[in-house]
């Protein structure tokens, strides 16, 4: 697992900026009077700070935006990153502060003069982008070096830099989780690892094939029938008031072949993420009880491994659900709404939650529809939908609203059984949101998240390298703060 690197705080010290070894970082603006961290790296560059503050190169620069000095003459440094920082910054711009601090970030530690600035956001985007998926290299790099951030009052921000790295420390435990082959992260460890969250206060259960089949989550289990590795359900409670539960439920496909309706080969690999709802799940979870939230939330993860076999359940195969609709398997790699179906259902028989959310990167065509910046959101609830929304956005994260409609259920109307779970190209992310839907009882506030094409980018972005985003555990961190928790 990516070891989280840590913040120290401390207080602010002008001298530190020429004895420091690692990386200065300083923040100043046009126009406005110079920081005094900026005087004395001024004064001990000879000037060449205030030369770089007066260049074109710092004039386009936007705010949040750096540019570097290497090797400043009369500092230990080995850098010294400038960044462009209004007097009153917003949160956006702060953030894209610390995401260039975290890309440039290497070894050694880095010294941030925030001095007045407020840290948290700095700090959290800063964490999140120095983030370098090592498990699987026989000689793993070092770990990235720790961030000293120099505050006028540290103590006062104290609670809030804790709280960004716990943030962190989730968001990195989903990436992990995602990053992770399916022959390393299967159900069984998978489990395991889930259950080592105990430690965190969580309370932990894991269901296992014998007692799904008693439950009746047959749907979900046919998805498993052609795999060595046994289904589970997994379900965290963190039971942080006494409010009736947000059900949070994450698709948990280890890896996805598509089953007897085998996907081709190439880019196949790329189905070790098809676990990223159950990891987004996991991570929020983890976030939930570090930071001691207080907020009623279970999460509940279907973990199973589509693969082709003997067992293996059948194109036309027809499986009774846990709700008892009858389901026609029209096409074994549609399996990821096979499995929500049954844990939409268990959660809300057993745990009478006030909201259901599920998360599940569970069609390509989302992908076609939204691309890589955007995941579809799907609702029953307009207020739901829009509470997301905006927490979405303040994380920075990208999402979409999608349309729900009785109309496209023609789509998946089955001739045999009472539904089937394909219902072809057309609409391809709305009719798998409609099949959810009929496993969400009539008034219960539901939202589904379709994370397909979120979960693991091509590229880097802002605030992560390439490979696993993370997606969705500071937005739906966000939604808990703003709308599920109490005083
Ligand atoms: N796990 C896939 C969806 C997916 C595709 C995730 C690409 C990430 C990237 C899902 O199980 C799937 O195979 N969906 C099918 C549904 C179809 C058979 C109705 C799809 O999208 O093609
Ligand atoms: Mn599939
Ligand atoms: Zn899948």
């Amino acid at each position: 697992m990516t070891d989280t690197q840590r913040t120290i705080l401390a207080p602010f010290d002008l001298d530190a900026i020429a004895a420091h070894e690692g990386r200065v970082i300083v923040f100043a603006d046009k126009d406005t009077p110079l920081p005094r961290a900026i005087k004395r790296a001024d004064k001990l560059t000879k000037g060449a700070v205030s030369r770089a503050i007066g260049s074109e190169a710092f004039d386009k620069l936007k705010p949040g935006q750096a540019l570097s000095l290497a090797w400043p003459t009369g500092m230990q440094a080995e850098a010294l990153q400038i960044i462009r920082m209004p007097r009153k910054p917003d949160a956006a711009t702060l953030r894209k502060a610390g995401n260039a601090i975290g890309k440039a970030q290497g070894e050694k530690p880095a010294l941030i003069c925030a001095d007045a600035l407020p840290p948290r956001e700095i700090v959290q985007a800063a964490l999140l982008r120095a983030y370098d998926y090592q498990a699987q290299k026989a000689e793993p790099k070092p770990g990235f070096g720790p961030f000293h951030v120099m505050l006028r009052d540290p103590d006062a921000a104290a609670s809030d830099t804790a709280e960004a790295e716990a943030m962190a420390r989730a968001v990195h435990l989903t990436r992990d989780l995602v990053n992770a082959p399916a022959n390393i992260l299967t159900t069984t460890s998978f489990a395991a690892r889930i259950e080592e969250m105990r430690a965190l206060g969580l309370e932990v259960e894991i269901l296992d094939e014998a007692q799904l089949e008693e439950l009746g989550l047959r749907a979900m289990l046919a998805v498993g029938h052609g795999s060595e590795s046994p289904s589970k359900l997994a379900i965290l409670h963190w039971k942080g008031s006494d409010t009736a539960p947000l059900a949070v439920v994450g698709k948990g496909v280890m890896f996805d072949t598509g089953g007897v309706s085998l996907k081709p080969a190439a880019g196949m690999e790329d189905m070790t993420m098809d676990m990223g709802g159950a990891a987004v799940t996991v991570g929020l979870m983890q976030a939930l009880a570090e930071r001691k939230a207080r907020a009623h939330v279970v999460g509940l993860v279907g973990l199973v491994e589509n693969m082709p076999d003997g067992r293996a359940q059948r194109p036309g195969d027809v499986v009774r659900s846990m709700k008892g609709d009858m389901i026609e398997v029209i096409n074994t790699d549609a399996e990821g709404r096979l499995v929500l179906a049954d844990v939409l259902w268990y959660a809300q028989e057993h745990l009478k939650p006030a909201a259901v959310i599920d998360l599940a990167t569970l069609t390509g065509a989302i992908i076609i529809a939204l691309g890589h910046d955007k995941a579809g959101v799907f609702a029953n609830d307009d207020a739901l939908a829009a509470a997301f929304l905006d927490a979405a956005a303040t994380a920075g994260e990208g999402a979409w609203r999608m349309p729900l409609d009785p109309a496209y259920d023609t789509l998946i109307k089955s001739r045999i059984a009472d539904v089937k779970n394909s219902g072809g190209r057309p609409a391809g992310s709305i009719t798998a949101a409609q099949f959810l839907q009929r496993f969400v009882k009539p008034d219960m506030p539901w939202m589904h998240l379709d994370i397909a094409g979120v979960t693991l980018t091509k590229s880097e972005s802002a605030h992560a390298p390439k490979g696993a985003s993370g997606w969705g555990v500071l937005a739906l961190d966000a939604l808990i703060r703003a709308r599920f928790e109490t005083g």
